[in-house]
């Protein structure tokens, strides 16, 4: 990613037109293009400091940002930090078990606890991103005995490693699937990781149980994309309650909030947090991005119009909105990366042109950031 500095970022000009946009929204047009033309500099508030009164904003990072190319732009704007990939198992402990690299995810945790940062653990158990030797023994896949050995192995080792620095893990990612013909799922729309099909479905269970016993006081969460989908949400729920009544520890439900311009409704968002608020967990925003292009899989944007940024401005200012209005249930907001040019979206699911966050490549703010400070200005003004 491109290098950014403090000084380049601290100020930066913004034209004073507005374009309303219906409904009183008023936009300020153009943000990033107008570092070159405006007269006017206005200084670009702290993202996170506008939202201490609701709940931390984070982002997914890299050890290069934090240690070099936007240590400074990090500090100012975020207040909660998840290491990108780092983190993931295949990265911890690609060689063999037991041998790990923490370096680069201590790089980012140091980095996060030196600046007065929370940060979350992301993450321990999921059907991608791991390493080769976890599921096999000489070229076919393991007992179940022997991969839960190896999975609470590995949870007891990476989670006690962070102990006391990671406030929050997600112990599963993406382990149920509803709707996405080309996924192999069970009967009960369980994904067929080989998690899932060398353990059982009891994976779970025994992952949030070693989860616990490794680290008592992290919160743990079960985190997953479309978390508003009827199916997914209901599978969620009944995961949930069957864990409180077993008596398995599951503290939060993390919504990964992938969205676009158009997907999903701040309506379908809304009935998912509130159904599961019913059940007395927390729940995250974990991976917060807007895409441009309306339905996540297609390419069909090549730039960022100020048309489309708009519209994504207006869908930016919609979920915060909705998630300060449920501040007693969301505890954090990550966005998934720093800005535009560090985004996944660029190289998933094809190199392509996306911009699905507040900051530009120049990590410049857009339109989208404006509308969010002008959401948690207007909610202070009326003590929400
Ligand atoms: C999922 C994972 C993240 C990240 C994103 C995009 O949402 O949870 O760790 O890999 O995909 O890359």
């Amino acid at each position: 990613m491109k290098a950014t500095t403090s000084s380049a970022l601290d100020l930066v000009t913004r034209r004073q037109a507005v374009l309303t946009l219906g409904a009183g929204v008023c936009l300020p047009v153009g943000a990033q293009a107008q570092a070159t033309v405006a007269t006017t500099a206005t200084e670009v508030p702290a993202l996170a400091k506008a939202f201490v009164p609701y709940f931390p904003v984070g982002a997914a990072v890299t050890p290069g940002q934090v240690t070099v190319f936007a240590a400074d732009f990090i500090k100012k704007h975020f207040n909660i930090l998840v290491a990108e990939n780092v983190m993931k198992p295949g990265l911890l402990a690609k060689r063999a078990e037991g041998r790990y690299d923490f370096s680069q995810a201590d790089d980012i945790v140091n980095f996060g606890i030196a600046n007065g940062m929370k940060v979350r653990g992301h993450t321990l158990c999921w059907h991608q991103q791991m390493p080769s030797w976890f599921f096999t023994e000489g070229g076919k896949d393991v007992s179940r005995e022997v991969l839960l050995g190896r999975m609470e192995k590995y949870i007891t080792d990476v989670v006690t490693h962070f102990k006391g620095r990671v406030y929050a893990w997600d112990v599963v990612n993406e382990a149920f699937v509803f709707g996405e013909p080309n996924e192999k799922i069970d009967q009960n729309n369980m994904r067929m990781s080989a998690f899932r099909r060398i353990i059982g479905p009891d994976y779970l269970e025994f992952a949030f149980k070693f989860a616990a016993k490794a680290d008592p006081g992290a919160l743990l969460f079960y985190n997953d994309y479309e978390t508003q989908n009827n199916g997914k949400l209901d599978a969620i729920l009944t995961m949930v309650k069957e864990f409180k009544r077993k008596g398995i520890k599951i503290d939060g439900i993390g919504h990964q909030a992938h969205c676009t311009v158009a997907h999903p409704s701040i309506e379908s968002l809304e009935f998912a947090i509130d159904e599961i608020a019913k059940l007395g967990i927390t729940q995250e925003i974990t991976e917060l991005d807007i895409a441009l292009n309306s339905n996540i899989m297609d390419s069909l944007v090549s730039e960022a119009t100020p048309d489309l940024l708009a519209k994504q401005a207006v869908r930016y200012a919609q979920f915060f909105d909705l998630f300060i209005r449920k501040k007693k249930e969301i505890t954090a907001v990550v966005m998934w990366g720093i800005n535009d040019s560090a985004s996944w979206m660029r190289y998933w699911p094809r190199q392509r042109f996306e911009a699905p966050l507040m900051f530009d490549d120049q990590s410049l703010p857009k339109p989208a950031f404006w509308q969010v400070i002008d959401v948690a200005k207007r909610h202070s003004n009326t003590k929400s």
